[in-house]
């Protein structure tokens, strides 16, 4: 298991990387939403694998870099490419990188990731803002001996998502246009898609989408005490809501198709934050 010091460790030698740069939120980008980093003005960027003690991505469009810059007014740290457990990383190492920022000095979280509309009223390509999640699988970044350096041994998850930034963002969404929805992300951790009686039997727990990402990554955050904006990009419906297969391929292109429009509201947003 990892220790605080190996934590420690990894902060020191990122933050020698960036030099004067402090950056003051983390942006963790999904599958195909890599392009945010384009906007970035001259951002340093950092391999994950030149970072002790930190594991690599292996996931179909994951960069595997930090990169940090200046997007909208904010430092930034982002992250192009995540660590998913279904990769077979540990569930600590796949938050390693949030509680390394933490140590940085970094207590905001905008986390963003693809997944299946589980809600018939969603349509591929919308944006839904993530207000709660169900994780009932055993997997959780916690298990272990507690690091109390970074939180309880019992956190609560009454408000994980910061609604003021939910409401920020949403005005933002809602003034370009976008027909943006609010629910719960189920967590499975993959890598194969759901059958359809999974996604009937999340529908009837409250479920609004799925996706193989972040909520380890939300419960690391909000141990350590971190403000947190999630955002699902809808990439397709959920298996069995459509007579389709699904594909890896169509939630890239999608991915890829939205990210313009993710960046230019994510760059707004730290303008209002
Ligand atoms: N299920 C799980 N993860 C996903 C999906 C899905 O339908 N689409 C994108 N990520």
């Amino acid at each position: 298991m990892l220790k605080y010091d190996d934590y420690v460790e990894s902060a020191k030698a990122l933050c020698r990387k960036l030099g004067e740069f402090c950056p003051e939120i983390l942006i963790i980008l999904g599958s195909g939403l890599g392009n945010l980093g384009a906007r970035m003005k001259d951002p340093i960027a950092v391999p994950y694998s030149e970072i002790p003690n930190m594991k690599f991505s292996t996931a179909p469009g994951h960069k595997g870099r930090f990169l940090a810059g200046e997007l909208g007014g904010k430092n930034v740290l982002m992250m192009q490419g995540r660590l998913h457990i279904y990769e077979g990383w540990a569930a600590e190492d796949a938050v390693f990188p949030i509680r390394v920022a933490k140590l940085m000095g970094i207590d905001k979280l905008i986390v963003t990731n693809a997944a299946g509309g589980i809600n018939e009223g969603y349509r591929p390509g919308e944006l839904m803002l993530i207000n709660d999640f169900i994780k009932l699988n055993a997997v959780n970044p916690l298990i272990g001996p507690n690091i109390e350096e970074f939180g309880p041994r019992f956190p609560d998850m009454t408000h994980v998502f910061d609604r003021e930034y939910m409401e920020v963002f949403r005005d933002i969404a809602v003034s370009h246009g976008e027909n943006i929805h609010e629910g719960v992300y189920f967590y499975c951790t993959g890598p194969q898609y759901e059958t359809p009686a999974e996604i009937r039997a999340m529908r009837l727990l409250g479920a609004d989408a799925v996706g193989m990402s972040t909520v380890p990554e939300c419960i690391a955050a909000r141990h350590c005490g971190m403000r947190i904006l999630g955002l699902t990009l809808v990439t397709n419906m959920a298996a069995g809501i459509l007579d389709k297969p699904l594909s890896g391929e169509e939630v890239i292109e999608a991915g890829n198709a939205a990210s313009e429009r993710l960046s230019t509201y994510v760059t707004e947003f730290h303008g209002n934050i």
